[in-house]
């Protein structure tokens, strides 16, 4: 039996990561979890668009390279997130529009993915393109009015920048197969497996509510898994209304464990990051007032009973250490 989740999931080849703040860096029991427990890092918000190239063609790496530098010294991989997005852009490029906007976002690709070469093993390049209308469609953005084939550009130019790293397309809301929007990003991915546009994973951000963990989520994971890429489960929470309770936090256990096992069940799926280490952080109340309690440690740095869910489902028991 191993005795923590970063170690469970390689058991099986897999990783099991977290979101790093570089802000929280000096917090020495979130280190010390994050240090334990993990063997992902993706960076919560230093690699994004605005923390990267906050003027243009003026790139800056100093909070992205504090998480990458971290990771790495405490023996983690790192996943690069993210490259194109309507969300957290500087400025600058938020006033950008056709031509210009395009040019700008194929020189951001390959002003960060250069930085990191060989470095960062797999980047979410495209975040978050569709569409929560119940269309299947586009999700409207300066990004999108530039040209339907954004998102293939983005993924082209990602392959040159850094031919060794995994491209992945990174969304909310599509865990489950009834949901338009599911079938928008399938119908895309397929479309790119066809005509020879390099994508090489779907990441399912997971960010999900106590007691709706889609019933379908491993045959929906099988279905991308089968169009010939890989998949991975990268920003897992699931909130409630707070405060907790027993009841509550048991559910959420049980949720934890459906997800992770539906991620076991399937063979490309590589591994599952939760989108943050403790309820004291999390960006969940700051959207969503009166709830959160998502993750797996609580604000006070305990385990909550997802851990020992989570430890289950990756084929470990939780460790009960008795001292005699
Ligand atoms: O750093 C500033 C601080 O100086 C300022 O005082 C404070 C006042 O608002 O804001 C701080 O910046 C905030 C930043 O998080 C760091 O805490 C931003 O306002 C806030 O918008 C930002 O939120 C992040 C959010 O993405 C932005 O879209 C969350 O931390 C981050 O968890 C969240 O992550 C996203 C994924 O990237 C994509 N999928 C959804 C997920 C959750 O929203």
């Amino acid at each position: 039996a191993e005795s923590t989740l970063g170690a469970a999931a390689a058991q099986s080849g897999r990783y099991f990561g977290t979101a790093i703040a570089s802000g929280k860096l000096g917090d020495s029991a979130y280190t010390t979890i994050a240090s334990r427990e993990f063997n992902m890092v993706t960076a919560e918000n230093e690699m994004k668009i605005d923390a990267t190239e906050p003027q243009r063609g003026q790139f800056n790496f100093s909070a992205g390279d504090r998480v990458y530098n971290w990771a790495v010294q405490n023996g983690k991989q790192v996943r690069g997130h993210t490259l194109a997005w309507h969300s957290q852009q500087p400025g600058w490029m938020q006033s950008l529009s056709g031509s210009t906007l395009r040019q700008a976002m194929i020189d951001h690709i390959n002003g960060v993915m250069g930085h990191y070469k060989g470095k960062i093993a797999q980047w979410d390049v495209v975040n978050e393109a569709f569409s929560d209308d119940g269309s299947g469609g586009r999700r409207d953005s300066n990004l999108q009015r530039t040209g339907n084939d954004w998102i293939e550009v983005a993924f082209r130019t990602a392959r040159a920048a850094d031919p060794a790293a995994k491209l992945c397309y990174n969304d909310y809301n599509i865990e489950n197969w009834t949901w338009a929007k599911t079938q928008g990003v399938y119908n895309m991915v397929r479309d790119f497996k066809q005509r020879g546009v390099p994508i090489d994973c779907v990441g399912f951000q997971s960010h999900l509510i106590v007691g709706q963990v889609p019933g379908d989520f491993r045959q929906n994971l099988q279905r991308f898994a089968d169009l010939g890429v890989d998949v991975r489960i990268t920003e897992l929470d699931i909130r409630m209304r707070t405060p907790s309770d027993a009841t509550k936090l048991a559910t959420q256990a049980a949720d934890y464990k459906k997800v992770v096992q539906a991620c076991m069940q399937v063979t490309r799926c590589q591994g599952v990051t939760v989108w943050g280490i403790t309820d004291k952080y999390s960006w969940v109340p700051d959207v969503f007032p009166g709830e959160g309690a998502a993750l797996v440690w609580d604000a006070s740095y305990a385990k909550k009973p997802a851990y020992a869910a989570v430890m289950e489902a990756f084929g470990s028991r939780s460790h009960h250490h008795h001292h005699h």
